[in-house]
């Protein structure tokens, strides 16, 4: 039997609890990778344990954690270098929508929520991580990110202000390390069936959006990515969901 594309590869997800981070974890460890899930609900790493179990015989290491505690960020690093000495993959998929209002509307400690878990916990997690990304024989940091981080929408502000500015971090950051062996990639999901889209979008039909499912080969395929010359990449489900329709056709 050949061994699976990411057989001994380690991969640290946030955001596993649920949508698109859930579905990243379970391609990953379906793949072969050794997950390292993080989120705030346990019960919910839980369930994706039991998931991944059942469908691959290995276990995830859950780290039920919020990300805009630092400190639990850097402990984490610690444990992830002390056991494996390495991280091969990032998947930053943990984010909140804020509110959606008029920008003169936003509530300090609104504005202050969305600063700290789209942005700051991404810079605290690049600090974190990025000796053990170094560490890795070719490492992928793979960031979520939204279309209005370049299309501002009316109402969106919070949302889009912090994933334009997770944006900028990631490239400058990504910039920095061209002669390593690691890589950045700003993956775009597009609308997907999540609760993050039922919050901002309550009137439309789940029905006619993707299923997060759908973005783990994606997921798995940037992971083993050779091909990723630039120090970052924008990659956007719909190009790749269109480009392997017309490949299958
Ligand atoms: N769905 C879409 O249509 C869409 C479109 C464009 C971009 N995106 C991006 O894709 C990513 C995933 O979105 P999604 O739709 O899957 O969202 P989601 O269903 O709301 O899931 C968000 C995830 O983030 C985790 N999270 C939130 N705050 C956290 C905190 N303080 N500490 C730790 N974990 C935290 C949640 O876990 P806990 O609550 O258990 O902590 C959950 O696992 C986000 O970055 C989002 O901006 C989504």
């Amino acid at each position: 039997m050949s061994a699976l594309p990411l057989s001994d590869r380690i991969a640290l997800v946030t955001g596993a609890s649920r949508g698109i981070g859930r579905a990243a974890a379970l391609a990953l460890a379906g793949a072969g990778a050794h997950v390292v899930a993080v989120a705030r609900t346990q019960g919910a790493l839980e369930e994706l344990d039991d998931e991944i179990r059942k469908a691959s015989g290995q276990s995830a290491t859950l780290v039920p954690l919020d990300i805009t505690d630092g400190d639990a960020l850097d402990r984490l690093g610690l444990a992830i270098h002390q056991r494996f000495g390495r991280l091969d993959l990032l998947v930053h998929a943990a984010g909140i929508l804020g509110p959606m209002t008029p920008v003169s509307h936003i509530e300090p400690k609104h504005w202050d929520r969305v600063i700290a878990v789209n942005l700051t916990a991404t810079y605290r997690l690049i600090r974190t991580t990025e000796p053990l990304l170094r560490a890795a024989a070719a490492a992928r940091a793979i960031f979520l990110t939204s279309g209005v981080a370049a299309h501002p929408r009316a109402f969106w502000g919070p949302y889009g202000m912090s994933k334009a500015a997770l944006e900028n971090l990631v490239r400058t950051w990504a910039d920095e390390l061209e002669q390593t062996k690691v890589r950045a990639v700003l993956l775009s999901p597009g609308p997907m069936r999540t609760k993050m889209r039922a919050e901002a979008m309550p009137g439309e039909d789940p029905d006619t959006l993707p299923d997060p499912s759908e973005i783990g080969p994606l997921i798995v395929e940037l992971a083993q990515a050779e091909g990723l010359g630039l120090p970052s990449v924008n990659v956007a489900f719909a190009d790749w969901k269109t480009a392997a329709t017309r490949a299958s056709a």
